[in-house]
């Protein structure tokens, strides 16, 4: 079947040629077009006491100046009612947009914003997590999770620990920055086209700040320059300023960020704040775990909530904890609106138990890989939400494969070996294994919907729900439809992602694009197919349960006639066929309950393991990461090329989160409080070639046919992100090596090389 075969992306070759289309290109190529630039808060908490636009109005060029007033529906941008548009009395964050200037050009519009003055009264400011917990400043929900007796538990234990652990977040660097270009036609109608992972939300959105039904308002995606989580609420706002600049002026409005206004303005993945105690038996397994996450949610909701309960949910990782309590909350500060960001919460859920098991291992005299494997979940045991682990013995078969294919025995005592030589750089390997749950935790967003039309020659068009950023979806939606159609990939295109053409869609996320819309595809191609059996059944005379779909042809059982499927399509429209469908999907056997935290939400667990080996530095703390070796579960892949570049990218991302990507706001009580201080690349580094693992061996786990996925296939999107956590627990156990036998280390994420050199400083005492 054309699904699991090796294909590269289908715009592979226009991605590296440059002749791939953005929402930018399409702005290039209208004339008229009106530019909005931000005019931004210069303090992160004030009360605005006025707003002048007039020098703006004087620039020449300018046309138009956009505030609170001019907004004819909900001044709101957020799924919470908690995220004004623009202000209207009160600034929340350093750089939130104020007002927009629209202008003739980009550089009228910056001059425009120059001019427009704003009178603040400075109002206190809580920058860090550790602020809001101090001003007891939260919002949202405080979901608890609670399993078992967990005082019990530490009353059993032979070892307790306490610590806490305060991790930073993320900021997406997409390559393509936020984008909207909105176009208004003479019955007022519009078309946003718009770089958004939500394309519905996005509608929504618009559709209540212009105070319009939704039928008003398409939104079309062609497809991102990355987005990573970072698309999936943030557009939404800039997307309604090009609406509103749209109708109030008449012109075709955009909304670009450059990267700086992006790294500003738009939210990042949430830092956390972690508590903790754990109780282990006298063996090193886990007893009871009592954990505090709080979650650094800047100045409004957005996902903050969502993403709290994922990481509540991820705490567990791989391991079984019996007797459990998990209490979260989301701390409200005057930053950015932290978002989604690959992973969801996972990745910082995850993150506390790998801290926890690397720092105690020593102090438990086992070693670290060792007490990792001996608390896998195993068959019949569930999560602290109480849904049963199913395939819990993939986890081990990943790690055994990863142990013999990357001679992990050898390469230990290869290690001790150099080490014991070696005073100033010392090398270190680390196994970490990754169990994620697929699907939104929502239930209702599990859905997904596809509309596939075969033209009367008998070619293929097919539009599905999901948005394309650079993940391959539309690779493997053309591999669907093409399998499940019986035609050739050649037969098969893929139309711009439209609101207008599949309405009422979840957004691209949590790893379930291939999920959602690959059910919704196939459902479409055989409602089609299936009347194309019964037209194809008339000719060859045998029934309709005997006719076969593959490479364009069709066949009957036991016939020896071969019929072109063009022939047959055509034939169907002659008979007046029905040639198109719409197709849907929902996800089968979850359920969810957010008040009590219990529930099975995931319809299934993708699984893998990683060791990674560095070699640290001493003198500076700067590391290399010599050899890395991943197997990961896809199920039986829909596309192994596409899924493999998802595994290395995932990881190389998480990598960068944990070991590179330093976020500063700007916490003195000088004037430049709560900006951010990491604002572009120059002072923001993200993995680039350097970082590259000196080898890089990537291996899907055998035999891992997922029943009841599409065509048996497993999400890949986000859970390789956190095989990187063998690189951190690496660089630990690299920095334990410089310290006494049996040392236990603190390290702080990232962890960059100053972080790493003063961990060293630390153990050697
Ligand atoms: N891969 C690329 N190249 N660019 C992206 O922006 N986003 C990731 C992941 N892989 C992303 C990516 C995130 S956050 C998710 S949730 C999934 O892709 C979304 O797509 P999927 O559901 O089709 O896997
Ligand atoms: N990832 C995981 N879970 C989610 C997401 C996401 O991006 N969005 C909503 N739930
Ligand atoms: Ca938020």
């Amino acid at each position: 079947a054309i699904a699991g075969q090796r294909h590269r992306h289908e715009s592979a070759a226009a991605h590296v040629t440059g002749t791939a289309l953005y929402t930018e290109d399409l702005a290039h190529r209208l004339a008229g077009v009106l530019h909005a630039y931000p005019v931004q808060s210069t303090i992160a908490h004030a009360r605005i006491l006025g707003l002048d636009a007039s020098g703006a109005l004087a620039v020449p060029g300018v046309v138009q100046v956009i505030t609170a007033a001019d907004i004819p529906g909900v001044n709101d941008q957020g799924a919470k009612h908690d995220e004004p548009l623009l202000p209207v009395d009160e600034v929340m964050f350093y750089g939130q947009p104020v007002a927009w200037v629209l202008g003739e050009d980009l550089e009228a519009a910056k001059a425009g914003a120059r001019a427009v003055s704003v009178d603040y009264e400075p109002l206190e400011s809580l920058i860090t997590v550790q602020d809001a917990i101090k001003a007891s400043s939260f919002h949202g929900i405080q979901p608890v999770i609670q399993k078992g007796d967990w005082e019990a538990g530490f009353e059993q234990a032979a070892h307790v620990f306490e610590g806490d652990f305060d991790f930073a977040g993320q900021e997406h660097f997409y390559l393509e920055t936020q984008n909207s270009l909105a176009l208004i036609d003479e019955n007022g109608q519009l078309l946003i086209h718009c770089s958004t992972q939500h394309p519905t939300e996005t509608q929504d959105i618009v559709s209540h700040v212009l105070g319009v039904p939704a039928h008003e308002i398409s939104v079309q995606v062609l497809r991102m320059g990355g987005g990573f989580g970072g698309k999936e609420m943030q557009p939404h706002g800039y997307a309604a300023i090009a609406a509103l600049g749209a109708k109030l002026t008449g012109h075709p409005v955009r909304v670009r960020l450059d990267r700086t206004l992006d790294m500003t303005m738009t939210g990042k993945r949430h830092g956390f704040y972690a508590s903790w105690k754990i109780g282990f038996d006298a063996q090193g397994r886990i007893l009871a775990l009592d954990a505090q996450l709080t979650a650094d949610g800047g100045w409004s909701l957005d996902l903050s909530e969502p993403v709290l309960t994922r990481a509540m949910c991820h705490i567990d990782n791989s391991y079984w904890i019996p007797n459990i309590r998990v209490a979260g909350r989301v701390a409200k500060c005057h930053k950015t609106s932290q978002t989604a960001f690959r992973g969801f919460g996972g990745p910082q859920g995850m993150l506390v138990i790998e801290d926890i098991l690397g720092r105690v291992a020593p102090q438990l005299g086992i070693n670290a890989s060792q007490l990792r494997r001996l608390n896998f979940y195993t068959e019949g045991q569930d999560t602290p939400y109480y849904q049963p682990v199913r395939h819990p013995e993939r986890i081990e078969a990943a790690w055994q494969q990863v142990l013999d294919g990357a001679d992990v025995a050898r390469r230990e005592a290869e290690i001790a070996e150099f080490n014991a030589n070696s005073r100033y750089s010392k090398r270190a390997l680390a196994i970490t294994p990754v169990k994620f749950g697929i699907s939104f935790n929502l239930t209702a967003f599990n859905q997904g919907g596809a509309l596939v039309l075969v033209y009367k020659d008998g070619s293929v068009l097919v539009n599905h729900g999901g948005t394309e950023m650079g993940q391959g979806l539309h690779t493997k939606m053309l591999q669907v439809a093409a399998t499940s159609l019986g035609v050739p990939l050649s037969s098969v295109r893929i139309a711009p992602t439209r609101t207008d053409k599949v309405p009422n869609t979840s957004a691209t996320a949590a790893s379930s694009g291939s999920d959602l819309n690959g059910g919704a595809v196939k459902d479409a191609c055989e409602q089609i197919q299936g009347r194309l059996a019964q037209v194809a059944a008339g000719k060859l005379g045998v029934p309709a349960a005997d006719i076969r779909f593959a490479h364009g042809k069709i066949t009957g059982l036991g016939k020896a006639e071969v019929l072109e499927f063009n022939d047959v399509v055509r034939e169907a429209y002659m008979q007046r066929i029905q040639l198109s469908a719409a197709g849907y999907y929902r996800t089968e056997g979850l359920h969810w309950d957010l008040s009590r935290m219990t529930g099975s939400p995931f319809k299934y667990f993708a699984y893998g393991v990683a060791a990674s080996e560095v070699e640290v530095s001493s003198f500076d703390g700067s590391y290399v990461l010599r050899r890395v070796d991943i197997v990961h579960d896809v199920g039986d892949s829909l596309s192994p090329l596409i899924d493999l570049g998802q595994i290395e990218g995932g990881f190389v991302q998480g990598t960068g989160w944990l070991t590179l990507e330093d976020l500063r706001w700007d916490t003195s009580d000088g004037p430049g409080r709560g900006r951010v201080a990491t604002q572009a690349a120059s002072t923001y580094k993200i993995p680039s070639f350097s970082e590259m693992p000196e080898v890089f061996n990537v291996a899907l786990l055998d035999k891992a046919h997922e029943e009841g996925a599409v065509y048996g296939s497993k999400a890949v999107g986000e859970p390789p992100l956190m095989l990187a956590f063998s690189v951190r627990e690496a660089l630990r156990q690299a920095v334990a090596a410089f310290g006494p036998e049996g040392s236990s280390v603190q390290l702080a994420s990232p962890a960059t090389p100053e972080a790493v050199f003063w961990a060293i400083d630390s153990v050697r005492g």
